[in-house]
């Protein structure tokens, strides 16, 4: 943003030193310090004091930099999360929050780091409640807070050794992240930190409406009536396919739409010039006109008799149906011996709110374009983002900047079309980052959900039938919507036996943002109503809820609604045994606190299970992993899967360095590169740790077996890099006596592992997925029955992840999914056109996280690498509908409609009398 008003000068001390800039009064701190002085640590998440990740100490007090104008800077203290570190060596506060694993993708870091730097200033040994406090104003998507605090609280004190582990005894110790320094140092570099010195910026023209039609008028005129405007580019100028999407054959999106708007935000043309030039602009007398029309808002209009076809190759709306059906599910119904009990719920859309905006750059290189942008699927973009340029997707290089948050929504294309045009055209560097409002508007959404599923049981609790309809609505194009409309029957049971089985799903296009991937593609939605309907059955046939759920829990050998019989692995039922001292000690405390209570303060305890299929469902989903020795010694870690905040990077190392037999830090990392990396597949559906992680098993093993045979040593030798000299047993080799490939390597292997599957036929029977994660969580709530305010005491979480590999960072997904399903179960809804910001849409605070214990169950599967299995989606599963049993518990009144905010919790209680 810039302003007419006349430059001035300012002087002030900048992390200790004297610093001046000529600059507009009113222009944000944040963009002095990123823009005019290059710092580039200090983050920007919403520009509007929302978010808190800009928080730099001014004068020593923690401040909003994007709230703070330069014209307040002279003669003022400036310290940024640059100030903090000494010649690069980590303060106490950034050792801790590396060691405890306080920061997962990092972009709040920055942020946390300032805020928690005022309140160690004036109190070295503050209390959790002082932490909380003080860093009230910062949010963190990805952790859940809980390790934040923990750091905070321990860096005034001796912070534990960093782990260490011998070569072999990787895999299940708690490393520091292998990436983790540059996010305590601020030096990470996001979709914005770095783009090339002269880049041009890209600025997206887009509707305002939900549904419209749209002309544009002489643009060329336009443009040249705006000095300094070097292009504005339209769907004419898209050399290629004007359309993307994740599923080619369905892909339905155009890069700018040329007659027709189908949601409120999507682009018809991009403006490109120099920032200043760009971003002044008053876009009234931009050449297009809108004619608004009537808007499809829910699946319930566009459904209706004579409702105007979204798409019109689409009649009906309908993007896809899923179906599994096992047994007679009618017939089990229909029994008179049977306990029935019936719901219909609904869910609205969910913001995937990463800190980070999509952000990133573009250059044309001759005849190629290099892209550097935030994603989670480097190839898809890449061969997506081709299509559009009518380029052969080798002439598209992808570099993924670190990614500050993800969690499925950057799997999808976002600012990569409008980049790669913009440089395309103009051959110059362009960037661009989103702004909030643009972001949450544009980008895709958990699925809002509408459910209604009976299930009945025999009088002694056990299952016998059940049928689920739900039906999603997928908005105005497809992304993700088959890949949950498939997903959701095969998971709407839960991780039960079921002798009679029924789901049908139906993805409805309608006129909103698209809804696409957002941590379990639908699973947490179905969850809620599965999960809270076995708590009513429990009560209707006398059951206390974790034995109801034992009793049905699937095991080994037996079926599952698909069909598919696990010999091994299925570790459901071990979590709700590891649950059961936690909850009959909670349920027995909430019993006592309510009977001793005046009865406005409720206390409930819920429990929750889930299950949830590694990896793509009957799809192929390789990933490939190449690891080497260089002659001067460098082992060097190929690792195309990105890692956004989960610890890929880290978790990968240690299985390839135990398979090969070196320590992890004899590993040097080669981040995903489309150009140098080979493909480990897109992050997402918990399949990194599972698939990723096997072809690094499998590639470690290969280089292994290598080296033993150049050597010729013993399968069991031990391996040893000294310099140049590589050892095995008592063997030893000279690297430097080795030809180098074209890659520089002289020992290497590459292998890929592509989890065996088998299709699913017309009832959706057939083997989805090699492995399933497992897991439940006990709830611990507290009611204020007047208000309706829910209060999470507690969350103990148990998930059987096959083997731990790194228990501190599986520790972080658990904590932070919770804190996901938490905001899921009472505070997060997304309304298209009205909560565009952070402070109308509502994430958890560290004041709304309780304490989440996590219990790590370890039943290994055969597929996975040293038996692991994923957990990056499982984690949020269960948490809603756990909360949601609590509050029935508490007040005998189950919320069907999420959020339970407080009015809905209110009203039901009154309701109920
Ligand atoms: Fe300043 Fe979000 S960027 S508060
Ligand atoms: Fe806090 Fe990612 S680590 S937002």
């Amino acid at each position: 943003m810039t302003f007419d008003s006349p430059a001035v000068t300012v002087a002030f001390t900048l992390n200790g030193r004297p610093a001046r800039v000529v600059t507009q009064p009113l222009r944000r701190l944040t963009q002095v310090l990123r823009e005019d002085l290059g710092l580039r640590g200090t983050k920007v998440g919403c520009d509007a004091g929302d978010c808190g990740a800009c928080t730099v100490l001014l004068d020593g007090e923690p401040v909003c930099a994007c709230m703070v104008h330069a014209g307040r800077l002279d003669g003022a203290t400036v310290e940024t999360v640059e100030g903090l570190a000494r010649d690069g060596v980590p303060d106490a506060l950034q050792s801790a929050f590396l060691r405890l694993g306080a920061a997962q993708c990092g972009i709040c870091t920055p942020g946390m780091l300032m805020s928690a730097s005022a309140l160690l200033r004036r109190n070295a040994r503050p209390t959790e409640a002082e932490v909380k406090d003080a860093l009230g104003g910062v949010l963190c998507r990805c952790t859940g807070y809980s390790k934040i605090v923990q750091a905070v609280m321990a860096a005034g004190g001796a912070l534990p050794e960093a782990a260490r582990a011998e070569a072999g005894q990787a895999v299940g110790a708690r490393l520091d992240r292998v990436d983790g320094l540059p996010k305590v140092l601020g030096t990470d570099l996001f979709g914005d930190d770095f783009p090339p010195a002269d880049a041009l910026t890209v600025r997206v023209v887009r509707s305002p409406h939900h549904h419209c039609a749209v002309k544009l008028g002489d643009v060329e005129s336009w443009r040249r009536a705006h000095p300094g405007v070097e292009a504005v580019l339209t769907a004419d100028d898209i050399p290629g396919r004007n359309c993307f999407g994740v599923i080619p054959p369905l892909a339905d999106q155009p890069v700018f739409a040329r007659t027709r708007c189908r949601f409120k935000g999507e682009a018809v043309a991009a403006i490109v010039g120099p920032a200043a030039v760009v971003e002044a602009l008053d876009l009234s007398d931009f050449p297009v006109t809108w004619t608004e029309k009537p808007a499809l808002l829910t699946p319930e209009a566009a459904l209706a008799e004579g409702a105007e076809a979204v798409h019109p190759e689409r009649p009906g709306n309908v993007l896809v149906r899923g179906l599994v059906r096992r047994g007679e599910p009618e017939t089990a119904l229909a029994a008179d011996d049977v306990v029935t009990v019936s719901g219909t719920y609904s869910t609205g859309f969910i913001e995937h709110a990463y800190i980070e905006p999509e952000a990133g750059w573009a250059r044309r290189i001759g005849d190629r374009l290099e892209i550097a942008a935030c994603t989670q699927a480097p190839y898809m973009d890449r061969d997506d983002t081709a299509a559009i340029m009518g380029l052969a997707p080798e002439a598209v290089r992808i570099l993924p900047t670190s990614v500050g948050g993800g969690f499925g929504s950057k799997l999808d294309l976002s600012v990569q079309p409008y980049l790669a045009l913009a440089a395309w055209v103009t051959g110059k560097p362009a960037r661009m980052a989103y702004t909030r409002p643009e972001s949450m508007a544009t980008t895709t959404k958990r699925h809002p959900a509408r459910i209604t599923a009976t299930v009945v049981a025999t009088r002694d609790g056990k299952l016998a039938g059940m049928t689920f309809h739900g039906t999603f609505n997928t908005g105005a194009y497809a992304s993700w919507g088959p890949t949950v409309a498939n997903r959701v029957p095969v998971h709407a049971s839960g991780p039960y036996l079921h002798p009679a089985y029924e789901c049908r799903s139906v993805a409805v296009h309608t006129h909103c943002a698209p809804a696409g991937a957002f941590r379990g593609f639908g699973v947490p939605q179905s969850a809620v109503a599965q999960e809270t309907l076995f708590d009513e059955l429990a009560d209707a046939v006398g059951l206390d809820p974790l034995e109801f759920r034992l009793r049905n829990a699937l095991t080994n050998g037996q079926p599952t609604v698909t069909g598919q019989v696990f010999a091994q692995g299925v570790g459901i039922r071990a979590c709700f045994e590891a649950l059961r001292p936690a909850w009959e000690k909670a349920r027995a405390a909430a019993d006592a606190f309510n009977a001793a209570s005046d009865g406005r303060t409720r206390r409930g305890v819920g429990v929750a299970g889930m299950w949830y299929g590694c990896g793509n469902t009957s799809l192929p989903n390789p990933s490939t992993i190449r690891v080497g020795l260089k002659a001067d010694g460098t082992l060097v870690l190929h690792q195309g899967a990105v890692d956004i905040g989960q610890g890929s990077n880290t978790v990968i190392t240690q299985i390839c360095a135990d398979a090969l037999g070196l320590p992890v830090e004899r590993f040097t990392l080669v981040g995903a590169d489309t150009d140098a990396t080979p493909d480990a597949g897109k992050t997402s559906a918990s399949r990194q740790t599972f698939v990723t992680g096997k072809a690094a098993f499998l590639a470690g093993r290969a280089l292994r077996a290598a080296i033993l045979q150049r050597l010729n040593a013993r399968d069991d030798s031990r391996l040893d890099l000294d310099g140049t000299c590589l050892r095995a047993g008592d063997r030893e080799l000279d690297l430097t006596t080795l030809e180098a490939d074209a890659n520089g390597f002289v020992l290497k292997a590459e292998e890929t592992f592509d989890p065996p599957t088998a299709p699913l036929d017309e009832n959706g029977q057939g083997e989805p997925y090699a492995a399933f994660g497992w897991g439940a969580h006990v709830a611990e709530v507290e009611v204020d029955t007047e208000l309706g305010r829910v209060f999470v005491r507690k969350l103990t979480c148990a998930h059987d992840v096959g083997r731990a590999v790194n228990p501190t960072l599986i520790e972080g997904q658990v904590e932070g999914g919770s804190a996901q399903g938490l905001g899921l179960a009472l505070m997060e809804e997304f309304i298209p056109g009205r909560t565009e910001n952070l402070h109308d849409y509502l994430i958890p605070t560290v004041g709304d996280m309780p304490e989440v214990e996590t219990i790590l169950v370890e039943d290994p599967d055969a597929h996975g690498p040293y038996g692991a299995k994923g957990i990056g989606e499982q984690v949020l599963i269960p948490t809603a509908p756990a909360i949601l049993n609590a509050i029935r518990h508490a007040t005998g009144v189950l919320i069907r409609d999420l959020p339970a905010t407080p009015d809905r919790v209110r009203a039901a209680i009154k309701g109920r009398g």
